[in-house]
């Protein structure tokens, strides 16, 4: 059985996204889809022009929507003409019409599989997605602050001088401005951040708007992101295909706040199995409802 994804969106993110499932092997084949289809052709020829050099085979092919059918995984990456400037936010009437015309032509195909949303404003685009759909909850999710979540184990890990991969825990909430560091979730060998015994002086409000800003810092000077979104959907396609039953921080629907929201998730073969939900500070509980207020808003304004 092939492992089937596709991705829908060949700018700079689905197009990332494409190179990483290549040259990672997760896959066994890709369909590229652009409303531009020369684009979608390009980069699928390109990704092809890899093939005698990579470690696995994957087959890659452009703008087939009758293929769809098969997929295993969709990857919604589709962008705004305008560049982003403040807030993810300023993107919602524009990619919020584009996944409304492109949804029901996925649907169309007879699709089954999985959506993996990774269009801004992620948490209300993927709402959006599965409204349209009307498919099971645990068969659409976002990426969620997966990305905002390793922006923090970087931010972290560069201010205490430990490996990243060492820092454990999650941004939780917004993809967006409303996001926030669970600070009672990040521990560094099991050790809580605030016990951890370091020479440096940490400050966690500093340390937190670092991670918010992380997206922005790298706009400012590149144009857009897409390295760490295609990493992080990346793995997320690899525990779906090989059902690793692996927890994320994904945009995923909390029954408590009638929302998509950025929070901890099992993920399987058949998408999500589980939601957790980490013991938070008092604090911490009114971020994470305020910021499900600014995605249920910003949805209901739709
Ligand atoms: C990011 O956080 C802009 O959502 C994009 O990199």
């Amino acid at each position: 059985m092939k492992r089937k994804v596709g991705i829908i969106g060949a700018g700079h993110v689905g197009s990332d996204v494409a190179f990483s499932l290549v040259t990672q092997g997760i896959c066994d084949e890709i369909i590229l889809i652009d409303k531009v289809e020369a684009k979608a052709e390009s980069e699928a020829l390109e990704l092809r022009d890899m093939s005698s050099m990579t470690h696995f085979h994957t087959t890659v092919t452009a703008n087939d929507w009758e293929g769809l059918k098969e997929a295993d995984v969709i990857i919604m990456a589709v962008g705004p003409e305008t560049l982003l400037r403040q807030d993810r936010m300023e993107e919602l009437v524009e990619t919020s019409r584009s996944v409304a015309e492109i949804v029901p032509k996925i649907l169309a195909t007879g699709f089954e599989g999985i959506f993996v949303n990774i269009t801004n404003p992620c948490d209300v685009i993927t709402m959006l997605i599965q409204k349209i759909t009307g498919f099971d909850h645990s068969r659409v999710f976002g990426t969620g602050t997966s990305l905002d979540t390793a922006r923090m184990r970087r931010v972290v890990g560069e201010a205490l001088h430990i490996n990243p991969k060492s820092v454990e825990g999650y941004v939780l909430g917004e993809h967006g401005e409303s996001q926030f560091v669970a600070w009672s979730t990040v521990k560094i060998g099991g050790v809580h951040i605030t016990d951890y015994k370091t020479e440096t002086t940490l400050d966690l409000p500093a340390l937190k708007d670092t991670v918010r800003f992380g997206g922005w810092n790298i706009l400012t000077g590149k144009g857009w992101t897409s390295f760490g979104i295609a990493t992080a959907t990346a793995n997320i396609v690899g525990a779906l295909l090989s059902d690793a039953k692996q927890v994320f921080p994904l945009a995923v629907f909390s029954e408590q706040t009638n929302t998509y929201i950025g929070q901890p998730a099992i993920i399987g073969a058949n998408g999500v199995i589980d939601i957790l939900e980490p013991t938070l500070t008092k604090e911490e509980q009114a971020n994470f409802s305020n910021s499900a207020a600014v995605i249920r808003k910003a949805f209901d304004l739709l």
